[in-house]
Parts: structure tokens; C-alpha cells; sequence
């Protein structure tokens, strides 16, 4: 039986991935995308998820917005990664694919409530929504099944020195997911950066010739340039669609239970994660936390997703 499960990201260039790598496989039922300001503003990222469900030919899942700014603090965009639009490099016609008139927690709510089985939520930005969930709808964690977050890192960030950006972007609101009981797996940057984009990567993309073969090319090589240019990279790391690779293939990444803590108020190192790896906080773990991945068994699942939807939109 396919994995029931709700993406809630910010496209975002991987966020388009994780969208689509959770539409195409067999082993995913998605049940419903919710948007949430994160790699740029609310209104883009929506506009995005829609555009990338226009392109890849998904037409039955409802798209939902949810929040414009975390729990607390200002929003921080990656306008340096992801460009004006959130997704820059290919060009996009006007979306068809609908936004639906609830609200993301609204949304989620409603589809937890009608499926007959718990739902496994697939959170690739800031938890600002996921949060705002647990908080308004407390009695409905019993229908979570769990919860594979891309966030965090076990060791250095991305956004300020110590913080990824999804985590650093909504401190509190990933403290109240990883503090929640519910089961929470973390997969990070230590992970991300393990699997890059290479060439080789672009090219097998590029040689499935269809026309979201070209839009997931050009995807990648702003990325790739965006990467370059900001941190050094010979290839980007395509952080997002780690999440679903991971539940449609749990051997993919390997995973160790471990205590996670979000630092709320440190002066230099707000939003880092700090992950006791040696169990040296004599903590209990509240988080399976990724720590290697088969980047090539990865990749296949990526450009497989890219094939089978390419395909299915082509002509
Ligand atoms: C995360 O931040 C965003 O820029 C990406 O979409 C990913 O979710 C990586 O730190
Ligand atoms: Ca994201």
C-alpha cells in the first residue's frame, strides 16, 4: 500500500523535486501539497508549487497556502539561492493547476481527518505551518504517523554558521515539531551535501529530452551556478527530496536514533540544531537523524521521477 503523505515546502528548486519525486512514485500517495514562506515570499513559493504542478502534469492534488511568516520573528528569504522568484532559471507559463481556498492548516487538517489511516507529513521549509497545526489541533496527532523533515544539520549550517536556513528561518515553531512526542526523522545538511548534482547527474536529466526534462535541467543549473557562487560547490546539494527518497526507500539513508535540541536563544547560533550524536547529554532521543545516504540509489529515484512524469506530460 502507498505511503499516505502531505509535502509542506517552500519551492524552491529542490522543493520542486521533493514535489515531484513524491507525485511520481508508485510508493507515495500524495495526498496534498501546503505552502509556507520560506526560500521566498508566501505568494511566490505558492505560485511556484503551482507552476511546478502545471509543468509535471499533477493535476490531483490540492495545493494550499499556509503561513507568511514564522511563530516569531521576522521571515528570511534565500534570494541568493533560489533567485527573485524563488525559482529562477527556466521560464514558466501562467499555472492551471488551481489553489485551493483553505488554508494550509485547514488543508491538512482535513485531509488527516478524512483518510482512514494515519498520514505521514513531509515538512521541506520552515515548520511554520507544521507548528501552527500541532498548536490549533492538538487531538489530531494521533492520525500523524510520523513526520520526515528536511532541516537541520548535525554539524555546521548553512544560513548563519551554526543553522540551516529551514530551521534557523522558524526556531520555535521547529522546537514545538521536535518536542511534539510525535516520530520525527531529521534528515540534514550533513546528509544533503553528501549527494550532490554532478554533471553526470544533469546530463542523464537532460538526455530524457522531454520538455520537463529541459525545466528540471535548467533547474539545476541556476542551482548549481547559485551554489557555486555563494558557498564554493563544484555541484549543488539537492536537500529536499531526500525526505520522500527516504520513505520510498528506507535503506537509502542511514539513521540513528539521537536527543535533538533547537538552540532558541543563543546570541551567535539561534536556529542551530544540536544533535547528541555520543549521548553525552544523557538526554532521551526524540529524533531519527540521518547520517550517511546512497547518493547513486538517490539519484536513480530523482531522475526516474523526472522520466515517468516527463513522459506523462510529454506531447
Ligand atoms: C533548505 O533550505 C532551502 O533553501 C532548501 O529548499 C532546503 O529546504 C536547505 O537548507
Ligand atoms: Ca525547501
Amino acid at each position: 500500500m502507498a505511503i499516505p503523505v502531505i509535502l509542506d515546502c517552500d519551492p524552491g528548486h529542490d522543493d520542486a523535486f521533493a514535489i515531484m519525486l513524491a507525485a511520481a512514485h508508485p510508493a507515495v500517495d500524495l495526498l496534498g501539497i501546503t505552502t509556507v514562506a520560506g526560500n521566498q515570499t508566501l505568494d511566490r513559493t505558492t505560485l511556484n508549487a503551482r507552476r511546478v504542478c502545471t509543468v509535471a502534469g499533477i493535476h490531483d492534488v490540492p495545493v494550499a497556502a499556509g503561513l507568511a511568516r514564522p511563530l516569531h520573528g521576522e521571515p528570511i528569504v534565500a534570494r541568493g539561492i533560489h533567485g527573485e522568484s524563488g525559482l529562477d532559471g527556466p521560464g514558466f507559463g501562467e499555472p492551471t493547476v488551481p489553489l485551493d481556498p483553505r488554508d494550509a492548516v485547514t488543508l491538512i487538517r482535513d485531509l488527516l481527518l478524512a483518510h482512514p489511516g494515519p498520514v505521514t507529513l513531509v515538512p521541506t521549509g520552515p515548520l511554520s505551518n507544521i507548528a501552527a497545526l500541532l498548536l490549533a489541533h492538538p487531538g489530531l496527532a494521533g492520525r500523524i504517523e510520523r513526520i520526515v523533515l528536511m532541516g537541520g544539520s548535525t554539524g555546521r549550517g548553512n544560513t548563519t554558521p551554526a543553522a540551516e536556513f529551514n530551521i534557523v528561518s522558524d526556531p520555535e515553531a521547529a522546537d514545538i515539531v521536535l518536542s511534539s512526542g510525535l516520530p520525527v526523522t531529521m534528515i540534514g545538511l550533513n546528509v544533503s551535501h553528501r549527494a550532490p548534482a554532478t554533471d553526470e547527474v544533469l546530463a542523464r536529466i537532460d538526455a530524457l529530452g522531454t520538455p520537463l526534462a529541459r525545466i528540471c535541467t535548467e533547474l539545476l543549473t541556476f542551482f548549481g551556478a547559485a551554489y557555486r557562487e555563494v558557498f564554493g560547490f563544484a555541484a549543488p546539494p539537492l536537500h529536499d527530496p531526500l525526505t520522500v527518497a527516504h520513505l520510498v526507500d528506507p535503506e537509502l539513508i542511514t539513521l540513528v536514533h539521537a536527543p535533538v535540541a533547537v538552540e532558541l536563544t543563543g546570541t551567535h547560533t539561534r536556529g542551530a540544531t544540536v544533535v547528541d550524536l555520543d549521548g553525552v547529554t544523557g538526554r532521551p532521543a526524540n529524533a531519527w537523524v540521518g547520517v550517511d545516504v546512497n547518493a547513486p540509489a538517490f539519484w536513480d529515484l530523482v531522475v526516474d521521477a523526472v522520466r515517468t512524469l516527463g513522459a506523462r506530460t510529454a506531447g
